[in-house]
């Protein structure tokens, strides 16, 4: 199969960055025939550097298929399982996100690399040593914080207890053993506290809803109550969407409020689902790391270490909020203003 070179070029930078080095085995993990010319370049790239590789495939079921809550196909499949565990670094084209099966690899040393945006979107976002710090320094601001706000000139008024959950960084690559991360990505995020969320937001034309990759077209309040949305108002369709496709998931947990965060990806683009003609091909990504966006999200704690594993999950990620932790100022009216964080213009 003929490689493209910029690809090759890419995937060698992102492999490099990942710290892949002669003695080392790197598995790209893919399902049927997805993802194969990534597939296929990712292992150019880390035969490139001097690292064993291989292509291990699993089949997708009914029963397995994406978006199916803790399925996928390595459950049961201990052989697969042990290979994994044996590697130095999975590439995970398959989406492990967060599952017992994932943690497991972690936990054996094993770094993850998730992956799932096509080509165009790995390159315009690709990351950088600056980015990881930046996002780093998030996560410390995270863990040390008691509590974050945040606010809107639209209304949004919302504060979240902090200190019960511990805070997951996310900068596009990973070089420490055990460690995940998803290339591209570019913010930290955590959880507040149980019950520990109250206030109102009030979401803007503009902020996206990322479980239809579509803009909100017209205001929506949310009120918050002990960490749990009680009330969805709002006078346009937004409103009605969201509370019909809450509420088809017939599960109460659904209305927690989920992860918290910002976005620091200077290259990432909110207005990414407007400019595209692959809608169908990509993921999220641009929208939940675009620099200065509040990261709201519904549903699901998890990947946090809850116990909230509810189907139903939004990402809500939102422009032009100010945020603090504790009194310390991080984003002002959608820009970053903290000097560790902001990015110096060019
Ligand atoms: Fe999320």
């Amino acid at each position: 199969m003929k490689l493209d070179a910029e690809m090759l070029d890419l995937f060698t930078r992102e492999l490099e960055l990942c710290g892949v080095k002669a003695g080392e085995t790197v598995v790209v993990l893919t399902a049927d025939d997805e993802w194969q010319e990534n597939a296929n370049a990712f292992m150019a790239a880390a035969g490139k550097l001097g690292a064993a590789t291989f292509n291990l495939n699993v089949r997708r079921t009914q029963t397995n298929a994406v978006g199916v809550q803790g399925r996928h196909p390595l459950v049961g499949n201990t052989l697969a399982m042990q290979t994994l565990k044996s590697a130095s670094m999975v590439i995970d084209m398959v989406g492990l996100l967060f599952s017992r099966e994932q943690a497991e690899i972690q936990a054996a040393g094993v770094r993850v690399l998730r992956v799932m945006e096509p080509f165009h979107i790995l390159k315009q976002m690709f990351p950088t040593e600056d980015l990881k710090r930046r996002v780093e320094y998030a996560k410390g601001l995270l863990e040390n914080a008691k509590q974050l706000r945040f606010t809107s000139k639209a209304g949004t008024e919302i504060v979240y207890k902090l200190g019960q959950y511990p805070v997951i960084s996310e900068y596009g690559y990973t070089s420490e053993p055990g460690r995940w991360d998803h290339f591209p990505s570019g913010f930290s995020f955590t959880q507040g506290d149980d019950g520990g969320v109250d206030g109102v937001v009030v979401l803007q034309p503009g902020d996206i809803l990322c479980a239809f990759k579509q803009y909100v077209q017209s205001p929506v309040t949310l009120r918050v109550k002990a960490g749990m949305v009680v009330d969805i108002a709002g006078d346009g369709a937004d409103a009605e969407l969201i509370r019909s496709y809450m509420d088809s998931f017939r599960d109460p947990r659904a209305f927690a409020i989920s992860h918290i965060g910002w976005g620091l990806n200077e290259k990432a683009r909110w207005y990414q689902f407007s400019v595209t003609r692959q809608l169908s091909s990509e993921h999220v990504m641009n929208a939940l790391s675009f620099y200065g966006n509040v990261l709201f999200s519904l549903g699901p704690n998890v990947e946090l270490g809850g116990t909230n594993d509810t189907a139903c999950h939004l990402d809500l990620p939102m422009r032009n909020c100010s945020l603090w932790l504790d009194d310390l100022e991080i984003l002002r009216d959608g820009d970053v203003v903290h000097p560790e964080m902001r990015v110096s213009p060019t």
